[in-house]
């Protein structure tokens, strides 16, 4: 069914109903439909006191003085409070029985394994925080954090917390040129790398790119190095320190910072509409509550639970749902800092095996690779130490849901689709696995305390099973304070484009029983393997190059990534169309944004279609790339002839 008015349109049909296992229901958290409806119910009747008591679960040092103070489109959640995430996550544990449990298990990509105890990584945080104090970070400075998935990352991540400086993850597969960028955006003193990582049985080299980036980045006067691969890497005296050196010149002794509620605890760069990412800001105690709340809720989480999220810390899932959810809920959490497949397609089975992992979350681009790379693999292991499965990053489709609940499941784990998204910081729709029965391909519904709704454009309530635009119509604890260094975009971003609401920038549709189906972006947003690009972030990259004249990206459905992006590129007078000219700006492409952002495909040709208006019309640019022709309405088209050129090229 579709909606005139909102032009979304939904086709997905799914009938299949799974109720949560008895047995499953009888030991979580939250056990029934009934107590999830009264949550909800409570948190909607009485917001700040639902939040009041929901925050009762973290330490304070000092409580709030207000739930929340709403200046739309500006949030206080928790003002007048005290409070450190670092100490939530790894001090409060050292009271208890968990001072001695795991909450690090590592896997390197060639084998090693390194377990820290909750005791044994706060005394590595409590280190490093004074490193970084060693060099000069004070509260409020902010800390860029270029490295692979090794334990030193969290730990960085948690110094950082502890002395209330600010940290900014860039993802490894990163260029230079993007990380420059982020860096001077933030302003970052100190940059924490390493030699390198591994992936798929080839070293990552990041220092080299790091050398690069702050050739021009003012703002940095040191760079810590922790040595991984043990490739040999140039250091610069003064500038760069081995983390191995520097850890050995300090104490552990350092009390966790108080800070303020709305602290800033992280910047994380995420792609938009246009060609400059957003640094999306987020903050102390909100972000807390909401990440340790849905950890525990939609996980399910319990203290015997081995917990693994696959995500790179790179990312929002990483933050949330590696590092800082599960250790303020006190869990053992795996980490792996490879590839799915290396040295054979069953290395997370492998994982899964062998440390008895209970809790299971990973993306749907992973789930359809293990699709096609078949079900020997997984069948080889033992994964009777699942009980529960969660996805996330971007829609799974009912067939790989089918697939990851009978292979990895055996039909016993519920599974949890979760939706949210960097700028939400935590899950927003999603069952609760003891309460909620799932139908393949829907995150189910809003999470208590979170009121989500689908709306037209122009802010209308649209009916069951029509599609519109997903939006939340209250604030939440964890959601993004600003974009960081402009504000005003933050505003025309997610509180302009409906009155009143946050524009989530998916679309959606809910069915007669109140679920949620998300059918991916409406903006000029690709989601790649669950990684979000800007088109324009992707087509800037392309005319930076010399040869380029124009160019205009879309996404063309594909069966593993979710979507490929197909570059359309029409090229200087004198330049001539030749493969090594598309291989060249597929490698330029790569050079200035990261190797995720490589063009699956480019096709030249003379001029792009336009509206008279100017502007490019993606729509059939969309629809050639996916099927070869034009089916929709033409007459707004500046010059019809583009059109058949553009087949003509396809035929090729
Ligand atoms: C998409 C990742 C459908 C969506 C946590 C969103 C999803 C974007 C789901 C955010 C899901 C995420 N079902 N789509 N369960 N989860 N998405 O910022 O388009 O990397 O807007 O955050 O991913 O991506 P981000």
């Amino acid at each position: 069914m579709s909606s005139v008015t909102s032009n979304i349109e939904s086709t997905l049909h799914e009938d299949r109903v799974f109720a949560p296992p008895e047995t499953f229901s009888r030991g979580a958290h939250i056990r029934s439909a009934e107590e999830y409806e009264r949550l909800r119910a409570e948190a909607s009747e009485s917001p700040d006191n639902f939040w009041a008591r929901m925050a009762e679960e973290l330490h304070w040092f000092k409580k709030w003085d207000t739930v929340l103070k709403w200046d739309a489109p500006h949030a206080e959640w928790f003002g007048g409070g005290k409070i450190n995430v670092s100490d939530n996550c790894l001090d409060r544990h050292l009271e208890t029985w968990r001072r001695n449990k795991a909450a690090l298990i590592w896997e390197g990509e060639p084998g090693e394994q390194r377990t820290f105890t909750y005791l044994q990584l706060h005394t590595e945080v409590c280190r490093f925080a004074n490193v970084l104090k060693r060099f000069g970070v004070q509260t409020g400075d902010r800390v860029a954090l270029y490295m692979p998935l090794i334990p030193e990352l969290a730990m960085a991540m948690l110094a950082c917390a502890r002395i209330g400086a600010t940290h900014s993850i860039i993802f490894g597969g990163f260029s230079a040129d993007s990380l420059r960028d982020r860096i001077n955006d933030a302003g970052c003193k100190l940059v924490v790398t390493a030699d390198g990582g591994w992936r798929r049985g080839a070293e990552v080299k990041l220092k080299p790119t790091v050398d690069e980036a702050v050739k021009e980045t003012p703002s940095v006067r040191t760079c810590i190095v922790v040595r991984r691969t043990g490739t040999r890497v140039h250091i610069e005296a003064g500038r760069d320190h081995w983390w191995h050196e520097v850890i050995e010149t300090v104490d552990a002794h350092c009390p966790a910072e108080e800070l303020d509620s709305e602290h800033p605890l992280y910047i994380l760069y995420t792609s938009g509409t246009t060609g400059k990412p957003k640094g999306i800001l987020h903050t102390t105690a909100g972000y807390l509550l909401q990440a340790h709340l849905t950890t525990k809720w939609v996980f399910d989480l319990k203290d015997e639970d081995t917990y693994w999220c696959t995500a790179d810390i790179g990312w929002v899932t990483g933050h949330s749902y590696v590092v800082y959810g599960p250790l303020s809920n006190g869990a053992t959490v795996v980490m792996y800092e490879g590839a799915p497949n290396y040295p054979e397609p069953d290395r997370f089975w492998r994982i899964i095996e062998r440390h008895r992992v209970s809790v299971f979350y990973t993306a749907p681009t992973a789930i359809r690779a293990f699709i096609k790379w078949g079900e020997q693999w997984p069948l080889k292991h033992d994964l009777t130490s699942l009980r529960l499965l969660g996805t996330v990053g971007e829609p799974i489709n009912p067939e790989a849901w089918m697939w990851y609940r009978e292979i990895i499941g055996k039909g016993r784990c519920p599974i949890v689709d979760t939706w949210w998204q960097t700028e939400t910081g935590a899950m927003m729709i999603a069952p609760l696995p003891g309460a909620t029965p799932t139908k393949p391909g829907s995150a189910t519904k809003p999470l208590p305390g979170i009121e989500a709704d689908v709306m037209t454009r122009s802010g209308a309530p649209v009916g069951p099973n029509e599609g519109g635009y997903l939006v939340i119509k209250r604030p939440w604890p964890s959601m993004l304070r600003t974009i960081w260094g402009d504000d005003e975009r933050y505003r025309a971003t997610y509180w302009s484009e409906i009155d009143g609401v946050y524009f989530a920038g998916d679309g959606a549709r809910r069915d007669a029983d109140g679920y949620f189906w998300i059918m991916g972006r409406v903006d000029d947003v690709i989601n790649v393997s669950g990684h979000r690009l800007g088109t324009m972030e992707v087509e800037s990259a392309l005319v930076s190059h010399a040869a380029v004249a124009e160019a205009a990206v879309v996404a063309r459905p594909d069966e593993i990534k979710g979507s490929a992006i197909i570059a359309f590129v029409t090229l200087e007078g004198d330049r001539k169309a030749t493969d090594g000219l598309k291989e060249e700006l597929r490698r330029h492409v790569a050079k200035e944004i990261g190797a995720l952002a490589r063009p699956e495909e480019i096709r030249f040709s003379d001029q792009l279609p336009k509206t008279r208006s100017g502007k490019i019309m993606r729509r059939l640019l969309r629809e050639i790339a996916t099927s070869g022709g034009v089916q929709g309405d033409v007459t707004t088209l500046e010059d019809f002839s583009v059109l058949e050129k553009l087949r003509v090229h396809e035929e090729e």
